[in-house]
């Protein structure tokens, strides 16, 4: 992976700093987008330690904000000439609504969206990649997920939100992404998966109820952040996936059917059409 550079959203915490530790043990130029700066510091330390490779950077992105976004690709553009792999790795969990700076569903705006008008924005420094790689992390989640597209802004939650109905909904959105960008550029390789049920604080971090308590109990049982990134890793890195495209693979690497919707090109257009609507209006 020497002369790669990559993108990990959210590569501070979890499995994506696990993914970058594991990229950047390979020679990789690591770049880590991520919402707190004061966690992106201490992560690039650990990091840099435990890959012994000093070409990780953090720059500042938070996904609930469609100005941080436009910064964030401004500033990685005025660093590097071209991105060889991006990978949407972040990801937010919550039990109760919230919002993200321009009004959506804090889950499906910061999942979904962010990561849409991210990738958007960085297509030009993909295509000027020799073989451009996109990896979505989705999740096992997306089975139970449906795109409500008329609660996309909370408009539904005002008395009652499901936070794991909402994650699922974003979930759902990885895949459907997934298919529609191969669609639309098929000379990129863009593939989602499930990283496995893996030992981090997602569902807990910005969440009460029965999934944080769930969670915690669970916790103990689960893979360590570097098992699950290893699927993150094999999509970014290995020669194996060079003419695998749009595809959903397991934590063990393995290709699995998505749900029935994720396989609907009509849904996957249709939230395209929708999501660039939302993104340049
Ligand atoms: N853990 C599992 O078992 C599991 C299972 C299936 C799928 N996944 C998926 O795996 C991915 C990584 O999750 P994880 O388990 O590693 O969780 P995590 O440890 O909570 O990591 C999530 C990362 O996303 C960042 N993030 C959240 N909101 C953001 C925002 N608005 N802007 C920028 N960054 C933001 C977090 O930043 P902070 O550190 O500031 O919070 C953190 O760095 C997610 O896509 C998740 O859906 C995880």
């Amino acid at each position: 992976m020497q002369d790669k550079i990559i993108l990990i959203t959210g590569g501070n915490d979890g499995i994506g700093k696990a993914t970058a530790i594991g990229l950047a043990r390979m020679g990789a130029r690591v770049v880590i987008a991520c919402r707190n700066m004061e966690k992106a510091s201490q992560a690039l330390i650990d990091i840099k330690k435990e890959s012994n490779n000093d070409q990780v950077e953090a720059l500042h992105l938070d996904l609930a904000s469609f100005d941080s976004i436009k910064n964030c690709v401004e500033n990685f553009n005025t660093r590097y000439n071209k991105l060889d792999v991006l990978i949407n790795n972040a990801a937010h969990y919550t039990s109760y609504l919230q919002k993200t700076a321009e009004g959506f569903e804090m889950q499906f705006g910061v999942n979904h969206l962010g990561h849409f008008l991210l990738t958007n924005l960085l297509l030009p420094s993909l295509q000027a990649a020799e073989k451009p790689r996109i990896v979505n992390v989705s999740s096992n989640g997306h089975y139970s997920g449906k795109i409500d597209f008329n609660n996309l802004r909370g408009e539904k939650s005002i008395k009652k939100y499901y936070g794991f109905e909402a994650y699922a909904q974003s979930k759902l959105a990885n895949v459907l992404f997934t298919r529609e960008f191969t669609r639309r550029y098929p000379d990129m390789i863009c593939n989602s998966l499930h990283p496995g049920g893996v030992a981090t604080d997602i569902a807990t971090k910005n969440a009460v109820g029965l999934v944080s308590n769930v969670w915690s109990l669970v916790k103990p049982f689960l893979m360590s952040p570097e098992k699950g990134a290893q699927t993150s890793i094999y999509l970014a890195a290995s020669p194996k996936v060079n003419k695998i495209n749009g595809q959903f693979f397991d934590e063990k690497q393995k290709i699995r059917k998505p749900s029935r919707l994720a396989r609907n090109d009509e849904l996957a257009k249709r939230l395209w059409d929708v999501s660039m609507e939302f993104i340049y209006h």
